[in-house]
């Protein structure tokens, strides 16, 4: 898998903010020979790959119309089991730009998100420490934990978690991407890894698994259920647990 070889920053009041990510992940901090891929830290941090790049800004991107209509993920709820007056502890096992989780968040859940890849995981830092001061965001902030590494790493904990959330890179045959950002973080990661059976394999309370509307199930088991959008399908597993 490919991931960021350096962290620069635009502005000396981005240093600290290089610095903590530096010594968090381990990722020089550099102002020359940049070589993609790398971070820049800015008013909208960037993930240059590729000659392109990637921001993740929650409030200003496409992203800020889901979150403008969160109670509105009908088949994102229903696939959780989303109860109001229950805050349900989900593992987000494929982060990526963090965008299902913050949602996930925002309906009140306890997200925790791993993510395999630095890059990303540094932009999804980036998004939430750049939201607005408003209190459904520090809400929804105060209940996301990110953490670098491979989810399998989480297995063993599968029954500290009311539901495991997976969004695989792409899970049908067409190899379609989804959207732009998508299509980056495909050329970017350059792999494809799916961690679903493993997942499927432990005794897991609710595993809910985005997909393309149309991705065959491939050599995984039916769900218990599918709840269908009009581009994309939310294969849940249950055992046991009422729907
Ligand atoms: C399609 S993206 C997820 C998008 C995400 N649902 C969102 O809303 O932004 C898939 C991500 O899963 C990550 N991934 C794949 N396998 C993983 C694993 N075993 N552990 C952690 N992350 C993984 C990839 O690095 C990639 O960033």
């Amino acid at each position: 898998m490919s991931d960021i070889k350096a962290i620069t920053f635009n502005k000396n009041s981005f240093s600290s903010r290089a610095i903590y990510y530096t010594n968090k992940y381990k990722i020089p901090v550099k102002h020359e020979k940049l070589k993609e891929p790398y971070l820049e830290i800015a008013e909208e941090s960037k993930l240059y790959a590729n000659k392109d790049f990637l921001t993740n800004l929650y409030h200003k991107d496409q992203f800020s119309r889901r979150i403008a209509n969160y109670q509105r993920e009908k088949h994102l709820k229903k696939a959780i089991g989303f109860k109001s007056s229950i805050s349900k502890r989900i593992l987000d096992g494929t982060g990526g730009m963090g965008h299902d989780a913050f949602i996930l968040a925002l309906l009140g859940q306890e997200v925790t998100i791993v993510e395999k890849n630095i890059g990303l995981c540094i932009l999804i830092e980036e998004a939430i420490n750049n939201l607005p001061n408003m209190s459904y965001f520090n809400l929804a902030k105060d209940k996301i934990t990110i953490l670098n590494g491979d989810s399998r790493e989480y297995l063993d904990q599968i029954q500290d978690f009311d539901v495991i959330y997976l969004d695989p890179m792409f899970n049908s045959t067409k190899n379609v991407a989804r959207t732009k950002n998508l299509s980056f973080i495909d050329e970017y990661l350059r792999d494809y890894d799916n961690p679903l059976d493993d997942f499927l394999s432990t005794d897991y309370k609710r595993i809910v698994i985005k997909k393309e509307l149309k991705a065959p199930y491939g050599n995984l088991t039916e769900p218990t259920v599918s709840f269908k959008g009009a581009s994309i399908r939310f294969d849940v597993y249950t055992k046991g647990e009422k729907l």
